[in-house]
């Protein structure tokens, strides 16, 4: 793999940075921290960008998801950004029918709940979305550009990584097999047993479509990769293990042979891999099977505390998360103690990366968010 030399990867300027240091399971002056959905909603800036413009709209507009992917960054100082898309996108480029209604989520044409409708979508060539994928990767490349000269919080020069991410298989077939959002996934949990052929060709297509996806933000200039479960919680550890793990394995298995090609500051030896984060809300049961289906580094809910989540998952293994997001809404004193005691629990995995348990509420007060990066950078050594 020839990367340009002004990439991350090729240029090692993020490879000792706090977020990619934490992922490796190393500690640095203080504790990195981001959090999901940090682009968005509770921004004024974001909500002022998107009128008139449709979410997928702004998705594949590369200069409008570049800004919008910077604008916690320069506001918060956080130690990340993440990548302005929705986990929907790679169905979208491929020319699936599908739109991201507000207050609801991705709604299809069609829901593809039998082997027919399976067949018909799982026809269509993964493979086509790397030519599709262009604002994608303009839209990265956009972003690398200001933050390879934006240093996190405390730091004088270097740059802030760009975590890449895409949904896992199982969280897009949730909303494939429905045709749109769904309260506990009914549909893909009988699909899944009903028709284990139709379920494993669906898996297997979205597992290569959301790999490729993820790559495509490596290669433009990512320097971390996080797959979103986000409704795996909804699985038991046997179906887990058994109808979902493989696919997930499979789209991760797209960015496995991505590595630093450089030596870095910390003397770090050439060649180490992109690390992979997993994250699923209301996994504590499935915490060990999620790292095992080749993630460095495991996100954790705010149901289970660190330290448990640690025990569950195994030595060795990088933690993220895992402040409740209601506790954004909570008086200050009580927010100061909750983002303590996440702390306090991190240190017993050997790299910790403070994060919500799940997205920043729409409501929250941006101000707090800011604050609260300040308490972790103060605290967090
Ligand atoms: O800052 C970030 O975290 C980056 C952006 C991001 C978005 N979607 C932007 C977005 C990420 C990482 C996602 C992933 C995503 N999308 C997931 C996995 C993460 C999770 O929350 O569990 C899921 C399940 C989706 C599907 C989806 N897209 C939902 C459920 C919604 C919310 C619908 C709503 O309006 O409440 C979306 C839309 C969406 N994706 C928005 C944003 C900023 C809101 C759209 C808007 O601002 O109008």
């Amino acid at each position: 793999m020839i990367l340009p030399p002004q990439h991350p990867l090729s240029a090692g300027s993020t490879s000792d940075s706090r977020l990619v240091r934490a992922y490796r399971g190393e500690r640095s002056d203080t504790t990195p921290v981001w959090f999901m959905r940090q682009a968005g909603r509770s921004l004024p800036e974001y909500r002022d960008l998107r009128v008139g413009t449709r979410m997928l709209d702004a998705c594949l507009d590369p200069a409008m998801a570049a800004e919008i992917t910077l604008q916690p960054v320069r506001r918060h100082r956080v130690d990340a950004g993440i990548f302005f898309s929705d986990i929907v996108v790679p169905l979208k480029l491929v020319g699936v029918d599908v739109e991201i209604q507000p207050g609801r989520g991705p709604v299809f044409g069609k829901g593809y709940a039998d082997a027919s409708a399976i067949a018909e979508l799982t026809a269509i060539d993964p493979a086509i979305l790397d030519e599709k994928s262009g604002p994608i990767t303009e839209a990265v490349e956009r972003t690398i550009a200001e933050l390879s000269t934006t240093a996190p919080a405390g730091r004088e020069t270097g740059a802030t990584p760009l975590i890449g991410f895409a949904g896992a298989p199982f969280t897009l077939a949730a909303y494939l097999v429905e045709g749109g959002p769904s309260k506990d996934h009914l549909a893909a949990r009988t699909l899944m047993h009903a028709d284990p052929g139709a379920w494993r060709d669906l898996m297997h297509w979205t597992a290569e479509l959301t790999g490729r996806f993820l790559r495509t933000q490596v290669l433009a200039g990512a320097s971390a990769a996080q797959l979103f479960d986000s409704w795996a919680g909804g699985l038991s550890l046997a179906d887990y293990e058994q109808h979902v793990a493989p696919a997930s394995a499979r789209a991760l298995s797209f960015v496995h042979d991505l590595a630093y090609e450089t030596t870095d500051a910390s003397g770090e030896a050439p060649g180490s891999t992109v690390p992979v984060i997993h994250f699923g809300v209301g996994t504590g049961e499935l915490l060990g099977a999620m790292r095992g289906v080749g993630a460095d580094a495991v996100g954790v809910d705010y149901r289970v505390p660190l330290d448990v989540a640690a025990s569950r998952v195994g030595d060795g293994v990088p933690l993220q998360g895992n402040l409740d997001p209601a506790l954004l809404a909570a008086p200050w004193p009580v927010l100061d103690a909750a983002v303590r005691d996440v702390l306090r629990r991190g240190r017993v995995a050997p790299g910790h990366v403070f994060n919500l348990g799940h997205g920043v509420p729409p409501e929250t007060d941006p101000t707090v968010l800011t604050r609260v990066v300040e308490l972790v950078h103060e605290a967090g050594a």
